[in-house]
């Protein structure tokens, strides 16, 4: 094998299996394309992704192919309450869509947040028309010890200025972790699928 093919052959395992990490602010223009490109997301404003890379950096991700990131995931724990970890956005490039980064980032974020927080229950809000997010969401919960999921009105259409559809409220839990659960000798897998 020549090393250009070498080479090719760890840039498609680096494709197929992108790395995740806590982004930084150097992330946030990249997760605002990615944002953009969507064409389906609210896109939020530039100076929105850099706050959650400044404030939200431990309960967010970015996907990164080398050195490009393909996908993100960003999200807060609620001061209100405080053992919901809430999702806003998850983005997956269309590049890298169908091959379970989405779901990947979502275990991964989970498993480190709960692991080092007192977190039982993960939050978001859809659209009725948007399938793939309900459908992501579903087989996280499913992942999940198959996790009870209510689906419950939130923000109603009259609550937008701008003729925004309705978002319903996602609740996802509870999760119990067992005791002493570590999210990197875990591997970061979901709990409900080991043997
Ligand atoms: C939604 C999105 C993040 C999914 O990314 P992805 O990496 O392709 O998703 P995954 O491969 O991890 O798939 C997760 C689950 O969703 C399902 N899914 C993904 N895209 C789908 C689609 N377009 N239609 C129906 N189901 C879909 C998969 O089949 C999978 O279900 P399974 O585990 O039961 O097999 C991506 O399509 C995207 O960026 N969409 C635009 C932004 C958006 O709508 N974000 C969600 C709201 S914040």
């Amino acid at each position: 094998m020549s090393s250009t093919q070498i080479e090719t052959t760890v840039h498609d395992v680096e494709k197929l299996n992108p790395e995740i990490v806590v982004p930084d602010l150097e992330h946030a223009s990249e997760m605002w394309r990615i944002a953009k490109h969507t064409e389906v997301l609210d896109l939020n404003t530039s100076y929105a992704y850099l706050v959650y890379c400044r404030d939200f950096a431990r309960t967010s991700r970015v996907a990164l192919d080398g050195d490009d990131a393909v996908g993100f995931v960003m999200g807060h724990v609620r001061p209100e309450r405080p053992h919901h970890l809430f999702i806003w956005q998850v983005a997956v490039d269309e590049s890298h869509r169908g091959q379970g980064l989405a779901g990947r980032m979502l275990d991964e974020l989970y498993a480190d947040v709960a692991a080092s927080n007192d977190i039982h229950s993960l939050e978001t809000t859809i659209t009725d028309d948007n399938e793939a997010s309900q459908r992501l969401f579903g087989s996280f919960a499913r992942r999940w010890q198959d996790a009870a999921m209510t689906v419950d009105p939130l923000f109603e259409p009259a609550h937008f200025p701008d003729g925004h559809g309705a978002e319903r409220l996602y609740e996802i839990g509870p999760i119990t972790l067992p005791e002493g659960f570590d999210a990197a000798s875990e591997a970061r897998e979901p709990i409900g699928t080991r043997a």
